[in-house]
C-alpha cells in the first residue's frame, strides 16, 4: 500500500537538537515499515533551526549557578508551536527525568488520537518554563538518568506505534502481550526444544491447545508474581485449580525429564 493511498496516517513530531538520532532509529524494522506503508508518519524537527543567533545557540548557562547548560525557552517553544500547526490536536510531551511515569495505558491513549508531539531535551534539560506553558504533559520512561529525550522519545514513539492498525503484523498477538491486562507476558520458547539441557515446558510441545493456554495464563500469573509484585497486587484472585498435573506451570527454565543441566 503507498503511502498516499492509506487515509489514516498517524502523525509523529519529533523535535530535537539531535535529528540524525531519532530518523535513523526509525529507519529500520517495524517502523521503518510502518513509514514506507503510510500507517504512520514521522517529522523529525531541529529544534536548533528555530535560532536566532548566527551559532545558533539552542542552550545556556543556569540561572543560580550549577553544572551543565540548559536547554532555552525561545527556541523550544517555537518549535513546538510549528508542530503544532502541523499536527492540529496532538498532544505535546516533554521528556523528562523528573516527568510522570509513562505507561502501556499512555501509550493507548495516544494511539486513540491522530498524532503525537514528543520534545527531547538535552544536557542539563529544559528551562522549566517549556514544562509549564508550552507543553501538554511531561513524562519519564523510567526511574533512572539518560543523556537525552532521543531514547525515550523513541520508546513512547515505538509503544504507541505498535497499536496503530497495520503497523504490526499480527495484530492479535498485541492482545497478549506485557502490560495488556496488567499482567506479564507469559514465557515463550521456540526451537529447539532442548539447548544444552535445558527444554521447554512439555506442556508447549503437546499439541493441546486448551493445556496450553491454561498453562500461559497460569505461568503468565506466576511471571508477574516473581518479576512485578507490584502488578501482581492488584491481580484478581487465583481461580481454584480444577485438577492437579498438566495444567500446573513448571518453574521456568526447567528442563524436560531427565535432561540434565
Ligand atoms: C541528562 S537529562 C537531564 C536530567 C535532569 N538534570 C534531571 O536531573 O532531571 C537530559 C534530557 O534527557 C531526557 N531524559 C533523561 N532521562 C529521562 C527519562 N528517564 N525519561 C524521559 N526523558 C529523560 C530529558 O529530555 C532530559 O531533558
Amino acid at each position: 500500500m503507498s503511502a498516499a493511498s492509506t487515509p489514516t496516517t498517524f502523525v509523529f513530531e519529533v523535535l530535537t537538537l539531535f535529528p540524525e538520532m531519532v530518523r535513523q532509529a526509525v529507519s529500520h524494522s517495524i517502523l521503518g515499515r510502518a513509514i514506507a506503508s503510510g500507517a504512520i508518519a514521522v517529522r523529525v524537527r531541529d529544534i536548533r533551526d528555530q535560532t536566532t543567533d548566527r551559532h545558533r545557540t539552542a542552550d545556556d548557562v543556569p540561572y543560580g549557578g550549577g553544572a551543565g547548560m540548559v536547554m532555552k525557552v525561545p527556541p523550544v517553544a517555537k518549535c513546538v508551536r510549528s508542530a503544532r500547526a502541523a499536527a492540529p490536536g496532538a498532544p505535546v510531551v516533554l521528556l523528562s527525568a523528573s516527568g510522570r511515569l509513562f505507561s502501556q495505558a499512555d501509550a493507548r491513549r495516544f494511539a486513540a488520537g491522530t498524532g503525537l508531539v514528543l520534545v527531547c531535551g538535552h544536557y542539563e534539560g529544559v528551562d522549566e518554563r517549556v514544562a509549564e506553558h508550552y507543553v501538554d504533559e511531561e513524562v519519564a520512561i523510567g526511574d533512572y538518568v539518560l543523556s537525552g529525550g532521543e531514547v525515550p522519545a523513541l520508546a513512547v514513539l515505538d509503544a504507541v506505534a505498535r497499536l496503530l492498525p497495520g503497523v504490526v503484523g499480527n495484530s492479535g498477538s498485541l492482545l497478549e502481550e506485557s502490560h495488556e491486562g496488567g499482567m506479564l507476558e507469559y514465557p515463550q520458547y521456540t526451537r529447539p526444544a532442548e539447548f544444552e539441557g535445558h527444554g521447554v515446558p512439555e506442556v508447549l510441545l503437546s499439541g493441546n491447545h486448551g493445556e496450553v493456554a491454561k498453562w500461559r495464563k497460569a505461568a503468565a500469573r506466576a511471571k508477574t508474581v516473581r518479576n512485578r509484585p507490584d502488578l501482581a497486587a492488584h491481580l484478581p484472585p487465583e481461580p481454584e485449580p480444577k485438577r492437579k498435573g498438566a495444567g500446573r506451570p513448571p518453574r521456568l527454565g526447567r528442563p524436560p525429564e531427565g535432561g540434565g543441566r
